[in-house]
């Protein structure tokens, strides 16, 4: 007898736009945050950089080179010569034009809206980007739809600090799995989110991560398999480029 295939019910479950609907436009722009918001995502995911007089930048890499028609590093350029750049050509000619965006930005459009997941990329090259982070989310009053996620478990200890109450998302490495017990009660004693890349999950951990209260989001290209597996798991939800209409592809169930 074979298997039927129905599409993944994602009812109950949180999306995250992945850099925006990175799909659909250029990642991490308005554009792709708007597409993510037009889906129905109940978060948008963007990366943030600093850049030379100190600005938050939304963008993924630490250079411009893959993204833009610029060349160089983020912290070499001031944002008025980054706001020059065109972001989206190299995504489609019908984005040309289409700028870099700073976090201010971002909020400033999306907050209210939809949920708001801000990654700290490269925290260690970037001294003080914990502070400039807080004290812009210091100025929002909802921080049930703000999470602020990292690689770096310093950088969000260090958040964590600065604002208890602001929501943290721990990004694993591949290479630190599986994570023991005694990790994991460390980590959710200051994360509410513990995000894994999806090919890199056990159901021991998930349910750990249950146990103490935290949540756990995978984030994914679009393997039906791995996907499968990750929500037979239990998973709280999927950071997700929406690379598939309307949102996931069909799974075996
Ligand atoms: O949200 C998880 C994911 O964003 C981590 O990977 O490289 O897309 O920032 P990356
Ligand atoms: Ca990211």
């Amino acid at each position: 007898m074979g298997q039927s295939i129905k599409r993944v019910d994602l009812e109950g479950m949180i999306t995250v736009a992945h850099r925006g609907a990175a799909n659909f436009a250029p990642e991490n722009t308005m554009s792709s945050f708007q597409k993510g918001l037009d889906l129905g995502a109940d978060f948008i995911e963007g990366d943030v950089h600093l850049s030379k007089d100190g600005e938050l930048i939304v963008i993924h890499d630490e250079s411009v080179d893959r993204t833009t028609n610029g060349k160089g590093l983020v912290k070499n350029f001031t944002l008025d010569e980054l706001k020059k750049l065109d972001a989206g050509t190299s995504f489609h000619s019908d984005f040309e034009g289409e700028a870099i965006i700073t976090l201010n930005e971002l909020l400033e459009e999306f907050y209210g809206k939809i949920g708001i997941l801000i990654e700290i990329k490269n925290p260690s090259l970037y001294p003080g980007i914990e502070e400039k982070v807080v004290e812009i989310l210091d100025q929002y009053n909802d921080l049930q739809s703000i999470v602020v996620q990292s690689f770096s478990e310093h950088a969000l200890k260090k958040i964590h600090e600065l604002n208890p109450k602001l929501q943290i998302a721990v990004l694993i490495e591949t290479s630190t799995t599986p994570i023991s017990s005694k990790k994991l009660n460390d980590l959710t004693s200051f994360a509410t989110y513990i995000n894994f890349n999806i090919s890199n999950l056990n159901k021991r951990m998930v349910d750990e991560i249950h146990q103490r209260e935290g949540k756990v989001l995978v984030w994914s290209k679009t393997d039906p398999k791995l996907i499968q597996k990750a929500f037979r798991y239990g998973v709280d939800g999927i950071i997700t480029d929406f690379s598939s209409w309307p949102y996931l592809p069909p799974v075996y169930v």
